[in-house]
């Protein structure tokens, strides 16, 4: 399996941040076996999908836990840039398409018990890739070989792909930033998310203002998540 090195930085005194990520681990392993394949999706863009999935990665890794990650979100992953990701990887769409093996595609990282498949090239046709039987017998394999399997979705309030993908995986995560969607439009999520038989885990209030300030008051541009609740309400 071919390498590759992921610049994922923490901040170790960011101890808000870590700890939330510790308990959102602790809930996911009382969650049981029966919730390793996770799907990570939001009702909008930009609140927080793609950093909470591999904040949650890389925090399950630190538990000595093997973790897959899959960047699903074919149609504007950010992955390969954001964490200065060098050379030319094949990815997701690769081996959805029929164009490369799962071998080619899935990569061992910097980050000890981390790997990770990225999105690879734009399809014309995300949703219908992903709802073949290719992502379906992946996510099977992944299921075997990993302790857990974390997929980063789209946002399911503007393309249905994380729904397709949902129906594949064993639960959902919904991340929800503070201040930014009504209660009504998440809970029209969760039901989307239900019709698909996935278990819903839980949600991550992401971008939380501690202090009363705006939503990131002086704290723009750390990383703070806090689990709510087993139900997702
Ligand atoms: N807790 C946080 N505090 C401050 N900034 C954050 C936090 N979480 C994410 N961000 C920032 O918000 C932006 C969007 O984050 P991210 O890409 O993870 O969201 P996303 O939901 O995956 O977006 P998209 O819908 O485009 O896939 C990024 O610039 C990221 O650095
Ligand atoms: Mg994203």
């Amino acid at each position: 399996m071919r390498e590759v090195n992921i610049e994922y930085v923490k901040d170790d005194k960011d101890f808000r941040s870590n700890e939330s990520y510790k308990t959102l681990r602790t809930n996911i392993e009382f969650a049981g076996d029966i919730n390793k394949t996770i799907v990570i999706t939001s009702c909008t863009p930009g609140e927080g999908k793609s950093s909470v999935a591999m904040g949650l990665a890389v925090t399950l890794t630190e538990a000595g836990k093997n973790v897959a990650f899959i960047d699903a979100d074919l149609r504007k992953s950010v992955i390969l840039g954001r964490y200065n990701v060098k050379g030319n990887v094949k990815g997701l769409t690769h081996l959805l398409a029929g164009r490369a093996s799962i071998t080619e595609v899935l990569f061992r990282t910097n980050i000890s018990g981390l790997h990770i498949i990225f999105s690879g090239l734009v399809p014309p046709n995300p949703s219908e890739l992903l709802s073949g039987k290719r992502f379906e017998q992946l996510i099977a394999f992944l299921r075997e070989h990993y302790d857990y399997v974390i997929v980063d979705a789209p946002p399911l309030g503007s393309v249905i792909d994380a729904a397709v993908v949902a129906k594949k995986c064993d639960a959902a995560v919904i991340v929800v930033q503070q201040g930014k969607v009504s209660h009504k439009f998440i809970q029209e999520i969760k039901m989307q998310i239900e019709k698909t038989g996935c278990n819903i885990l839980g949600v991550v209030l992401n971008k939380v203002d501690y202090d009363g300030n705006k939503y990131y008051g002086k704290y723009y541009g750390k990383y703070y998540g806090e689990y709510y609740g087993a139900e997702g309400e």
